[in-house]
């Protein structure tokens, strides 16, 4: 699988590149703190970073804070067979006997490394008991001991333990930063795809590297690999309504829109997917955004009057005794007010 296959095994390789020079930066450092909070979204690196840097404080050949990925050290923390490294969902140990117990441990020496490093995944799952427990330990870790704490859901994380941490924020991977990622696989496996589709794919991801790995290696398993067959796999429902709003035919947009809820196709969906296209076209046009292309060509004016319609749209379906009506009420007026 692309995404195991291609996870970043060393600093360089990471393609979201603040965290990059922040780790960077962290390690050439020489000296660091022994707590860390890793916060971002679903599938931005904090699992493949925590390792990474798990492999560079204990690599045995250790070169520009680089983990070497050969030497003892580095295959036993890549092959899960380190005694040092510890990976622990906190959502299946969450408790306050689990906390005791890691502090517990956390005091004896490392076996076969510099550094004995927890990873806890899903920081934000252990419960409050626990927290209390682990906030001394996290204030004066012993020195050989380094702890990184990992989690979608900064929130939930009490401000106690954010305070005893130094905080590294991996966000949510930028489009570019995810072209260049598929561009890297593509080349490595010799896929023969439109570039055209590796930025749809960039674009459709969630923001989230693993998603976006998932997706091309979908698209391979499928050899749908030109764009035109890609984006209707994908289904791309949005790409295609502008494609048709954009020509200024009215016939032809409503009878897209007719067949689409004839196949059954889903107009709440639809109108959520048109109108975060529509606010990431704003936000480029104004100049907000600079790193997200977009393929709308409507001018500034024009995307605030659609997304006025749709949103009024959006409000009317509840009310609306026929699904489709408020959009194709939105869409005929947008036609009238641009004649
Ligand atoms: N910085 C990156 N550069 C390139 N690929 C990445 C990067 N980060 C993640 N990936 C890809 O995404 C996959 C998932 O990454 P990882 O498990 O580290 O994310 P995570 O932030 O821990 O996600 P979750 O919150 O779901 O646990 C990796 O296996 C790899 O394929
Ligand atoms: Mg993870
Ligand atoms: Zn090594």
């Amino acid at each position: 699988m692309f995404y195991l296959k291609y996870r970043p095994k060393t600093i360089e390789e990471l393609d979201n590149i603040k965290v990059k020079e922040v780790i960077k930066k962290i390690l050439s450092s020489g000296s660091f703190p022994h707590a860390f909070l890793f916060i971002g979204q679903k599938g931005t690196g904090k699992t493949s970073t925590a390792r990474i840097f798990a492999k560079a404080v204990n690599c045995l050949k250790n070169k520009n804070s680089e983990p070497c990925n050969s030497c003892k050290n580095c295959l036993s923390i890549d092959t899960f067979s380190s005694p040092d490294v510890i990976e622990l969902d906190a959502a299946s140990n969450r408790g306050i006997e689990d906390v005791r117990n890691l502090i517990k441990e956390s005091s004896f020496y490392p076996m076969a490394n510099k550094y004995r490093v927890y990873i806890i995944d899903e920081a934000h799952m252990i419960t409050n008991d626990a927290f209390n427990a682990l906030l001394k330990t996290l204030e004066e870790p012993p020195e050989s001991v380094i702890f990184i704490l990992a989690t979608t859901n900064q929130e939930k994380i009490p401000k106690t333990i954010h305070s005893r941490c130094l905080l590294v924020n991996f966000g949510t991977a930028k489009r570019t930063e995810i072209l260049s990622m598929l561009k890297k696989i593509v080349k490595k496996e010799k896929i023969n795809i439109d570039d055209q589709l590796l930025s749809l794919i960039a674009k459709h991801s969630d923001h989230s590297f693993r998603d976006a790995t998932k997706i091309l290696e979908e698209l391979v398993t499928q050899k749908k690999l030109k764009f035109e067959e890609g984006r209707q796999f994908l289904g791309l429902l949005h790409e295609n309504f502008f494609a048709a709003l954009q020509k200024k035919e009215l016939k032809g947009i409503l009878s897209w829109l007719e067949e689409f809820t004839q196949a059954g196709g889903n107009t709440k969906n639809l109108i959520e997917q048109l109108l975060e296209e529509l606010h990431i076209a704003l936000l480029t046009k104004s100049g907000v955004k600079t790193e997200d292309e977009t393929n709308i060509s409507l001018e500034i004016k024009d995307i605030i009057i659609l997304m006025k319609l749709l949103t009024e749209a959006y409000n009317n379906l509840k009310i609306s005794p026929i699904e489709s009506l408020p959009l194709e009420i939105a869409i005929v007026e947008y036609y009238n007010r641009n004649k």
